[in-house]
């Protein structure tokens, strides 16, 4: 089969200088949705019609949809002459599927069922509508379809039809071209219809057949943000459905986010307003308090992240505890049992196992061993205003509260460091080092009292 996928609309109403198919449905542009439909049909050819808003379009989504080809639309004379635009880069597969590039949640199953129906004959994805304004309605006598007519051209008595034309049809390839040259604009909007090719097939004793989704979401466009909105939540609803079937304990299905993937082992649990981007990974038995972001990360079984973590683009190893309120930026890779808790930010840094950095700390650029104690207030000093320094932490160190460390700089291993050091050259190995001025108490001293 060929894909067309019209996308050259405007968008008026989205009240945006974006083109609305890049606009963002869980964080990816809604084109994209469509084209990793269209893929998964695995066609011959994908053509995106693509117009309004000059080359973004093309430019935005060629780099990551190789072997698509791009028709540009210019003006946009409506939805027939549109896939006129696609002609030259279809193949001589038989079918030609028509998608639109503002419809993102139709699923794969539904458009090959529309293809069987269709066979070698026309196919249209219909949906009967209680509220059918503003959509091209399915005429049919005798239970066949006659043609589309669009609400700007319906009488009285079209519009009463509540069968509408989705706009998702298959096309026999061959008569595609002809059907096409035939078409007219004059009609109430001026426009060459795609629609029309329905009239020419009947004309010609070609069949017309019509398949239908499962849900009527399926076939919702976007026009506006309110419907983005509605389709976002349609979206996420779909997919907390499908982590609830999964056997992942959501605390509420309808305050979740997924913008990419979510794997999960078994008996994970996810509690209130998360959200995920990017690919996320957790391992079986994770749990993931209220109010986190994950983003690029994968978890292994038994970590605990506790609420208003930011998690980003790091590795998680087993039986964990994160939080609340750390900060994980990336390049980070924390063994197993490691802890790190509340306001501690580490960056571009390695973890080792069973290693603690409970309270307040900053550890950028970092290795650190096995068993590590990070004191509160301990801070890596990576940055010297021109270039960032690694520190090395050694396994079984001890480093007190309120330390800085200079780096570059190396703690050997089971070194103690006294709180409130300024570590600026290595520690050596087993012993305790510091740097504080000596405690001195001044007996007989006086606080000053205020003058009358
Ligand atoms: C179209 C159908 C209507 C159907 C409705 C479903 C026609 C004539 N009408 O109407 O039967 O019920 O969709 O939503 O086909 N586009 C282009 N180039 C153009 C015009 C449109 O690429 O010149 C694209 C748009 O970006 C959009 C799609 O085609 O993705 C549909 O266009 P739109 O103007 O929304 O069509 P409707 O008038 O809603
Ligand atoms: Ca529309």
């Amino acid at each position: 089969m060929n894909i067309v996928i019209l996308a050259a609309g405007q968008g008026k109403r989205m009240r945006s200088d974006l083109p609305k198919v890049l606009h963002a449905l869980a964080g990816r542009p809604l084109l994209a949705h469509v084209l990793d439909t269209a893929s998964s049909l695995t066609p011959e050819s994908i053509c995106v019609v693509y117009g309004h808003g000059g080359e973004a379009v093309r430019e935005t989504m060629a780099p990551a949809a190789p072997g698509v080809a791009w028709a540009r639309q210019e003006p946009q004379l409506g939805t027939g002459h549109a896939v006129m635009q696609a002609l030259p880069y279809l193949t001589g597969a038989a079918q030609t599927v028509v998608l639109y590039g503002d419809v993102p949640l139709t699923r794969p199953e539904t458009l090959r069922r529309l293809c069987d129906a269709a066979g070698d004959g026309l196919g249209l994805l219909t949906v009967e509508l209680d509220d059918p304004t503003g959509y091209g309605r399915i005429v049919r006598d005798n239970d066949r379809v006659r043609r589309i007519v669009e609400q700007k051209d319906a009488s009285a008595a079209e519009q009463a039809i509540r069968e509408v034309n989705t706009g998702i049809m298959v096309i026999p390839t061959a008569r595609l071209k002809t059907w096409l040259a035939k078409l007219g604009n004059d009609n109430a909007q001026k426009e060459y219809y795609l629609t029309d090719v329905v009239a020419l097939a009947v004309a010609e004793g070609v069949a017309v057949a019509t398949a239908h989704p499962d849900s009527v979401w399926e076939t919702l466009g976007v026009n506006s943000r309110s419907q983005m909105a509605t389709l976002e939540r349609i979206y996420q609803r779909n997919i907390a459905e499908r982590l609830l079937e999964d056997g992942v304990a959501l605390a509420d299905p309808g305050r979740l986010d997924v913008r990419g993937s979510l794997l999960s082992g078994k008996d994970c649990s996810i509690d209130i307003n998360c959200v995920f981007e990017g690919n996320v990974i957790i391992g079986d038995g994770v749990s993931i308090g209220p109010n986190c972001v994950l983003k690029n990360v994968r978890i292994a079984a038994g970590t605990r992240i506790e609420a208003f973590c930011h998690i980003d683009s790091a590795d998680i190893g087993a039986r964990c505890s994160l939080g609340p309120y750390a900060r994980i930026r990336p390049a980070t890779v924390l063994d197993d049992e490691v802890h790190i808790g509340n306001f501690v930010e580490v960056k571009a840094s390695q973890i080792g196992a069973g290693t603690k950095a409970g309270h307040l700390s900053y550890i950028g650029d970092a290795s650190l061993g096995k068993n590590v104690n990070v004191g509160a207030g301990t801070i890596t000093c990576n940055y010297d205003g021109a270039n960032k320094h690694r520190t090395v932490i050694e396994d079984d160190v001890f480093i007190g509260s309120d330390t800085q460390l200079i780096a570059p700089v190396r703690v050997g291993r089971g070194a103690t460091l006294a709180a409130g050091t300024t570590l600026t050259k290595d520690a050596p190995d087993g012993q305790l080092t510091l740097s504080r001025a000596e405690q001195k108490s001044i007996r007989g001293w006086k606080r000053p009292v205020k003058k009358k």
